[in-house]
């Protein structure tokens, strides 16, 4: 299982796909970089749409050239963040012996929650996963549809059962969010939880100020 080799913590892998939501995908990559992880991105061509789409940001495609503008926009350190090309199958990530504990697919599209399902394995992002399920890792999938078709709501079950986490990009109300940034980072905390990974990105259940019993 892949160490960093760069005095960082642990590597977790981050594939950004093609649904609507990049921003928790980059959101979710600053917050990996500022808690000292070392991580590991794919971006996948729909994605790179997506992002082009959604936010001002222009992440050219090139593993090496990416690596080198989410370094600068995220402030990792030289060395923190590395990239892999859609069809690079001597990426540590194609394998047992070389994939991280932890995959997240954030956002998730659900063509490739499908591909990863099925185990289709047509490009690195699909085969990472595919890794991640046959070794027993942690794979978590952040799907944004709606509504869902059966074909959708089917896969999500069977990726469950196969030991995968389904954590849809939907976020919650109740900490009255006053911006996107807030509705974002309601989602990358509940990932960061999943990953074990420290945070006060969104105040815990029970610190949220108006939501006592009636009786208090
Ligand atoms: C602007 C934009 C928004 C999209 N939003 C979604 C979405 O929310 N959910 C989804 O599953 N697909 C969405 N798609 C379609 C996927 O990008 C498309 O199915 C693509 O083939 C997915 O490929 P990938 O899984 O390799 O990234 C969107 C596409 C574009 C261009």
């Amino acid at each position: 299982m892949a160490e960093s080799t760069c005095g960082f913590g642990a590597p977790v892998t981050v594939a950004l796909t093609g649904a609507s939501g990049a921003q928790y995908g980059l959101r979710l990559i600053d917050c990996l970089v500022a808690a000292n992880r070392e991580v590991w991105v794919m971006i996948s061509k729909a994605a790179q749409m997506v992002i082009a789409t959604e936010t001002d940001e222009r992440l050219p495609a090139q593993p090496a050239r990416l690596a080198e503008a989410l370094t600068a926009r995220s402030g990792a350190a030289p060395g923190q963040i590395r990239c892999f090309g859609r069809e690079d199958w001597m990426a540590p990530v194609a394998s047992g012996s070389g994939a991280p504990a932890s995959m997240v697919i954030c956002p998730c599209s659900t063509g490739t929650l499908s591909a990863v399902a099925t185990g289709a394995s047509n490009n690195l992002i699909e085969r990472a996963a595919d890794v991640a399920l046959k070794e027993r890792r942690q794979l978590i999938l952040v799907p944004r549809e709606t509504p869902f078709s059966a074909v959708h709501l089917e896969h999500m079950l069977s990726l469950t059962r196969m030991g995968a986490v389904i954590l849809p990009a939907a976020p919650g109300f109740y900490h009255r969010p006053a911006s996107v940034e807030a509705m974002v980072d309601f989602i990358v905390a509940r990932i960061l939880n999943q990953l074990g990974i420290e945070h006060r990105l969104t105040p815990r259940w029970g610190e949220v100020q108006g939501l006592g019993s009636e009786d208090e």
